[in-house]
């Protein structure tokens, strides 16, 4: 059992937090923002996130696991001291660190016991070492027994709880192995690979990881793209690639590309690194063009069938950035959305889960409260995020409530030959062009 300190309560210092308190340990929450802690000590979380409510109240309630907004009380006599703030992208997409910076002073400033700082926020490659250099100019000479191990994090939204429980693996840097050592004791019983490596590559594997699978998905919509040109279906081509063990069935959906607080920030952030450091990276530019023009494709394919978007009505099934979250940042929906208006078309919109992130973003969406409200006459209907409940829509209430039956799947969800029998112009993505948007007969 060790005591931890888990600096920001974002969905990766949350999950983490109240992750190592079920493993046992005795963790002590901080963040600044004083609503937020107080909602937490009320048991209100500040994310939706399936699972997160639960594993808090019971360790809270265990007292292995509290909240505070005051950093002597979290870093009392805290062994690890684990930074998990933001780090939101600058104007040229390079990540700004003034949270990371902030924790580390407040560590320099309290602790005179020896500590090992945890970097657990996706940061620049080097910002280990900058972190080292802060907590020691910070203490002006006073001396400090402490190292710095980064720790990325690959907690996915939506299933974060079960990516810490169930890791792939776990990825250590320090300049000491010891140090990075007593870290890996926190993760034994996860009984999962533990990587231990230089501060430098284990930041770069998270990037790396990332824009790995930010590229996979800007393939697959290429390719997409093309079969759609040449007749053939993507799921199936999907499919017989992911078949071959080199290459895996995960992260070849084609669909409206990736949005999310990760990958765009990430992609962009090792990019600009690159660009900063001499070299060009072309590919990682292509993957982000490939993803914004997905966005785009799905506008031009309504207006064609349309003939114009000014003056329509557009329904949008979905907001949040993919399902099981309640966060739209980045989310296609939004840049759809903007797309749609900027033509003069007006939108209404539903998610299961987002529509209070939306309404503070969408001031001129009409927020609806079902799938079928959203359909009501529309002349168009997209989807734009996969949620389960509209797997199974009635659309024959839909049809027959539609102005026009045009419908816009952005992530292949539904059966296009059913639709097109039911009398619905379908567009998909990917699925060959000599079916895409005809109706029957
Ligand atoms: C991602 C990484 O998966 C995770 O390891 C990292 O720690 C944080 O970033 P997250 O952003 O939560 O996690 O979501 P993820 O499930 O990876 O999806 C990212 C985006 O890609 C979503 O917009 C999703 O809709 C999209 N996506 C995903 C596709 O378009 N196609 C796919 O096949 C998979």
């Amino acid at each position: 059992m060790s005591r931890i300190c888990v600096i920001g309560t974002g969905y990766v210092g949350l999950v983490t937090g109240a992750c190592f308190a079920d493993l046992g340990n005795t963790v002590v929450c901080l963040d600044v923002d004083e609503t937020r802690i107080n909602r937490l000590k009320s048991g209100i979380m500040p994310i939706y996130e399936p699972g997160l409510e639960q594993i808090v109240d019971q360790n809270v309630r265990h007292g292995r696991l509290s909240f505070t907004t005051d950093y002597p009380e979290a870093l009392k006599n805290a062994e690890f001291a684990f930074i998990a703030v933001g780090t939101p992208s600058g104007v040229d997409g390079e990540a700004d660190l003034q949270y990371v910076r902030q924790a580390a002073e407040s560590i320099a400033d309290l602790v005179e016991w020896p500590i090992i700082v945890v970097n657990k926020s996706t940061v620049p490659v080097g910002t280990g070492d900058w972190v080292a250099e802060v907590i020691t100019r910070r203490r002006n000479g006073r001396p400090l027994d402490f190292n710095v191990v980064s720790n990325p994090e690959f907690l996915r939204e939506g299933s974060a709880i079960l990516d810490f429980m169930s890791p792939d693996r776990v990825v250590l840097g320090s300049l000491h192995r010891e140090a990075a050592e007593k870290v890996a004791r926190l993760y034994l019983s996860l009984r999962c690979p533990i990587m231990i490596t230089d501060l430098r590559t284990a930041e770069m594997v998270k990037y790396a990881s990332n824009a790995f699978l930010a590229t996979r998905i800007s393939f697959i919509n290429e390719i997409a793209n093309i079969c759609e040109e040449l007749g053939a279906d993507v799921r199936e081509v999907a499919r017989g690639m992911g078949l071959d063990k080199r290459i895996g069935p995960s992260f070849l959906d084609a669909g409206l590309g990736w949005g999310g607080s990760c990958f765009p920030k990430d992609v962009k952030a090792l990019a600009h690194m690159a660009v900063l450091h001499g070299t060009h990276p072309q590919l990682l530019q292509a993957v982000m063009d490939i993803n914004r023009n997905q966005r785009r494709r799905v506008v031009v394919k309504l207006r064609r069938a349309l003939g114009t978007l000014d003056q329509k009505v557009i329904g949008v099934l979905g907001l949040s950035f993919k399902p099981n979250t309640d966060d739209i940042r980045e989310a296609p929906a939004l840049e759809v959305i903007h797309l749609l208006e900027n033509e003069g078309a007006s939108v209404r919109a539903y998610d299961p889960q987002a529509m209070q992130a939306a309404a503070s973003v969408l001031p001129r969406v009409r927020l609806c409260e079902t799938a079928y409200e959203v359909a009501e006459g529309a002349d168009g209907l997209l989807l734009a995020t996969e949620w389960n409940e509209f797997k199974q829509l009635d659309f024959g209430i839909i049809r027959q409530t539609m102005r026009t039956p045009i419908i816009m799947d952005s992530r292949n969800l539904w059966d296009g030959e059913q639709l097109r029998a039911m009398g619905f112009t379908y567009f998909s993505i990917g699925r060959g062009s000599k079916t895409n948007g005809h109706t029957q007969g």
